[in-house]
């Protein structure tokens, strides 16, 4: 059987086939309508989406007998010849191999004679930035003066190679790269159209990996048909590319918004399975996270992709702050992975971290007094507890005005229902004094770093929102003997950690397993609940 590969034999025959460029596209059905045809046109744009393609379409429906709605026909003597590539009066060139000034010469030789078949003679030269400087000068005498018979469709990846006189007598169009969409959803027509069994998880995959070219996402499908023996699983997919679907980097991602330390290590375990590039899954974690906050910042700044629900779920779960928290831990995490003793483990610290340095947004308050503990022995990993996140609304929207509490710091902090790096820089401060004008926090100079025009920005405004008065926030970094928020819950924190090993260890039960069994507690294992 003869193989033929996809890319080519997918080629689309008009413009109604081409995928996206629809400014291009419309443009010259325009020109078509309206008998404008320029003489010379560039196309533009990266590898493999549609310039040889478009130029040989538009080569077609200048020619074409019978346009169809501007379109060719596909039927007629020169769609035909065209398409099979022995149509007289479409002169295709690569100027990657016929660089020299005496080809271009011999290939403008020929130019003043009329048309063999068609109306027009079309010179197609792809890869153009090839050229000579002296095949670019004889280029630009013909396209000072072209016979009205000729046209010039002129392709090239890199525009900035070209002459400014030679690009000046040329109508430009700038070819986009594809989105990850559109390539997937013609992967999936084409599979359809070849009777290919397919998985939609495999294909998000390829269209990820095609890096926006159609035409290397068709290749990769080819290579994806072979290796899975004609049917395209995900599985063979991420081996092939040595990637992990998307999905278990979404769950992972869902796990850390849910705070659930259990389920980040099923899911590591999960896909440790399938033996990937951990260093690969964490810039796709990296991938998502980036467009994560894009759109928390900007909605609409990302396009329309088969992911984009995924990513608004998830948007809407993590605070900004959060986000950039584990952006910043992930990326650096990229630089340690190779230090650590393997990737996995590796892996499972970083995504560990994420989920320790999280700021806990609504805990217990941290002025409450210290809680009698009970202790236990618990030989296993601690879990961190599950944090409930609430998204930032925007600060426009008008909340009911929270009920005020006195001025206890510690409280107002938690009754401002501020997170991340502004709730780190709240409980580190000590409340000197507010009133309507002006609240001032004096912060400990050890703390600075927490300072920051953002934090402080949306600290002042949550103070603004909390007393409901336009008051200035002054933070004054000094020393001071009073304990903040923050020192306050670490006390108390050690305070509640010895009277759980003093508990345990005045424990009766605990105290007959030491003498009869010689049993030993095992130390750091002692939490207080
Ligand atoms: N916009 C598109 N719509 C549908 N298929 C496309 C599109 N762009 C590229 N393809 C597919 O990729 C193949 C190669 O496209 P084409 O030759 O037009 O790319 P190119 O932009 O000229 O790339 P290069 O810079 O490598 O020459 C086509 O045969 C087709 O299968
Ligand atoms: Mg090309
Ligand atoms: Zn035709």
């Amino acid at each position: 059987m003869n193989y033929q590969v996809l890319a080519r034999k997918w080629r689309p025959h008009n413009f109604t086939e081409v995928v996206g460029q629809e400014h291009v596209v419309k443009s010259l059905m325009n020109a078509l309508q309206h008998d404008r045809l320029h003489h010379a046109y560039l196309f533009t744009g990266t590898r493999g989406v549609g310039k040889t393609t478009i130029a040989r379409i538009l080569a077609k429906a200048i020619n074409c007998q019978n346009l169809q709605d501007f379109n060719p026909c596909g039927e007629c003597s020169v769609c035909r010849d065209l398409d099979e590539g022995r149509f007289l009066d479409l002169i295709e060139v690569d100027a990657a191999s016929r660089t020299k000034v005496e080809d271009t010469r011999d290939l403008l030789d020929n130019v003043q004679y009329a048309p063999n078949q068609g109306r027009y003679k079309v010179y197609l030269i792809d890869e153009v930035h090839m050229l000579s400087g002296h095949s670019f000068n004889a280029l630009l005498k013909t396209l000072e003066e072209p016979p009205p018979h000729v046209k010039f469709l002129l392709a090239t990846t890199d525009p900035h190679k070209i002459p400014v006189t030679v690009l000046s007598r040329c109508l430009q169009f700038n070819l986009k790269r594809l989105l990850p969409g559109q390539i997937f959803k013609q992967m999936e027509f084409i599979l359809q159209q070849e009777q290919i069994e397919s998985e939609t998880a495999a294909l998000k995959l390829l269209a990820r990996a095609a890096d926006g070219s159609m035409r290397d996402g068709l290749s990769l499908l080819d290579q994806a048909i072979v290796f899975g023996n004609g049917k395209v699983s995900a599985e063979q997919v991420g081996a092939m590319l040595g990637t992990v679907a998307q999905q278990p980097v979404d769950d992972l991602l869902t796990a850390l918004a849910d705070g659930d330390a259990a389920a980040i290590l099923n899911k590591i375990n999960e896909i440790a399975n399938l033996t990937p590039d951990f260093s690969d899954v964490l810039q796709q974690i990296l991938r998502v996270l980036h467009r994560i906050a894009l759109i928390q910042q900007v909605p609409g700044a990302i396009d329309h992709d088969f992911d984009a629900e995924m990513i608004a779920a998830l948007a809407s779960r993590l605070t900004p702050e959060d986000v950039q928290l584990y952006y910043q831990i992930g990326l650096i995490g990229q630089r340690d992975l190779d230090l650590a003793p393997d990737p996995r483990s590796g892996f499972e610290m970083v995504m560990l971290r994420m989920l320790t340095f999280r700021p806990v947004v609504q805990e217990q308050s941290p002025a409450k007094p210290a809680q009698a503990s009970r202790a236990i022995v618990k030989p296993e990993v601690k879990t961190p507890q599950a944090p409930v996140v609430s998204f930032h609304k925007p600060e426009s929207v008008q909340e009911p005005a929270i009920e005020r509490i006195d001025n206890n710091w510690a409280e107002m902090i938690v009754a401002m229902k501020i997170g991340g790096m502004t709730r780190e820089l709240a409980n580190n401060c000590v409340l000197e004094n507010i009133d309507d004008k002006v609240c001032t926090l004096i912060l400990d100079p050890g703390h600075k770093q927490l300072r920051s025009a953002v934090t402080e920005e949306k600290l002042q405004n949550a103070l603004r929102h909390y007393r409901g008065t336009s008051l200035k926030l002054v933070i004054n970094t000094e020393k001071t003997t009073v304990d903040s928020p923050a020192v306050q819950l670490t006390k108390e924190r050690e305070d509640r950690q010895l009277a759980a090993i003093d508990a345990i260890n005045s424990d009766e039960n605990i105290q007959a397993l030491k003498e009869h069994f010689d049993a030993r507690v095992l130390p750091g294992t002692i939490e207080p609940v």
